[in-house]
């Protein structure tokens, strides 16, 4: 939630709140030993100052619920942003050339929601890379990476955000709060994390992005979400629209940080990053093919025609 912190003069400034409900705990000492650890983490990730983590301001109780107190984004989180309607705000709004250019190289219709093309898409995933770089090179694992979990500024500039399950490796949660949808096999399976399971979730990410649908729209149960996670990196080009799928790279790409054996994916961010069949080289490619564009100016052209919610 948002709030105003109020400072002397009578200014105030907008802070975002995170309140931990103490409900999911059995008690109150498993309680503040669960929240004693995620202020720690919380604290070791604002002081890596990564330009695509979210700034972590603080922690403070009340009334016995502990706060983590952020940076407010200026800007909307992916799962927002891929709703359709703001495809038809546009359409409305836009003149017919600009709508045109930000169809052409920013977003446009997908089969069940939009779908970021792909020099855009992978701008998102780079900044994403190398939030995620910074926390594992801290030895923290992100814990529940998801469009809801990652921002996109009004300056185009990437967030990763929520670090409400985010754990330092050796110390695990005692409430695990990661999202069956976008968790990495082995983490659904065993309940245990692996240095790069960030990573699949971030994968699966990005094939939504560039996909405009979820692999998993059909799954039922567990059973079925796990079959499609297992099988998945084989069917990749089945769920990309034509003009991504061409690019042989970006599918390989895919494969790689979606693989459902941790030793055949991607080892870290930095490997998916910047190895030859990495993301920095996908955009490579497509500056070589004259896909690319000026990111930063048309992401916000694009998110001038989005709203906050009311
Ligand atoms: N710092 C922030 N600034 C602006 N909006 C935010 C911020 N943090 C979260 N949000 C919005 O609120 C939503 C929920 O916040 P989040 O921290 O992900 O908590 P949870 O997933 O536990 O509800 C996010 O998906 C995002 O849309
Ligand atoms: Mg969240």
């Amino acid at each position: 939630m948002l709030a105003d912190r109020l400072g002397s003069l009578d200014v105030s400034l907008r802070v975002a709140l995170k309140l931990f409900s103490p409900l999911l705990y059995p008690d109150t000492d498993s309680y503040l030993s669960e929240m004693s650890q995620t202020a720690q983490v919380a604290m070791k990730i604002a002081e890596i100052q990564e330009d695509h983590l979210l700034d972590v301001h603080n922690f403070i109780e009340s009334s016995g619920i502990q706060i983590m107190v952020m940076e407010w984004v200026d800007g909307f989180d992916l799962n927002y942003l891929m709703e359709s309607r703001w495809l038809r705000t546009m359409a409305e709004a836009a003149g017919k050339e600009r709508w045109t250019r930000i169809n052409d190289v920013v977003i446009t219709a997908g089969p069940t929601q939009s779908r970021l093309k792909p020099g855009v898409a992978v701008h998102v995933l780079r900044e994403c890379l190398s939030g995620l770089a910074a926390l594992h090179r801290s030895n923290i694992v992100h814990g529940d990476v998801k469009p809801s979990n990652i921002m996109l500024k009004r300056t185009a500039s990437t967030k990763v955000i929520d670090f409400g399950s985010a754990f330092e490796i050796g110390r695990p949660r005692i409430q695990p709060a990661w999202t069956p949808r976008y968790a990495a096999p082995e983490v659904i399976e065993t309940g245990k994390f692996e240095m790069n399971s960030d990573l699949a979730s971030l994968g699966y990410v990005f094939l939504e992005l560039v996909a405009g649908r979820s692999p998993f729209d059909n799954v039922k149960t567990k059973a079925e979400l796990l079959d499609v996670k297992h099988t998945l990196h084989d069917q990749v080009e089945n769920v990309l629209p034509r003009d991504v799928r061409r690019d042989t790279g970006l599918v390989e790409l895919i494969r790689r940080m979606i693989h459902p054996d941790c030793s055949e994916r991607f080892s870290s961010p930095d490997d998916a990053h910047l190895s030859p069949d990495g993301a920095a080289a996908a955009q490579r490619r497509l500056v070589l093919g004259d896909l690319s564009s000026e990111y930063e100016i048309d992401i916000r052209d694009w998110l001038m025609f989005v709203s906050a919610p009311d």
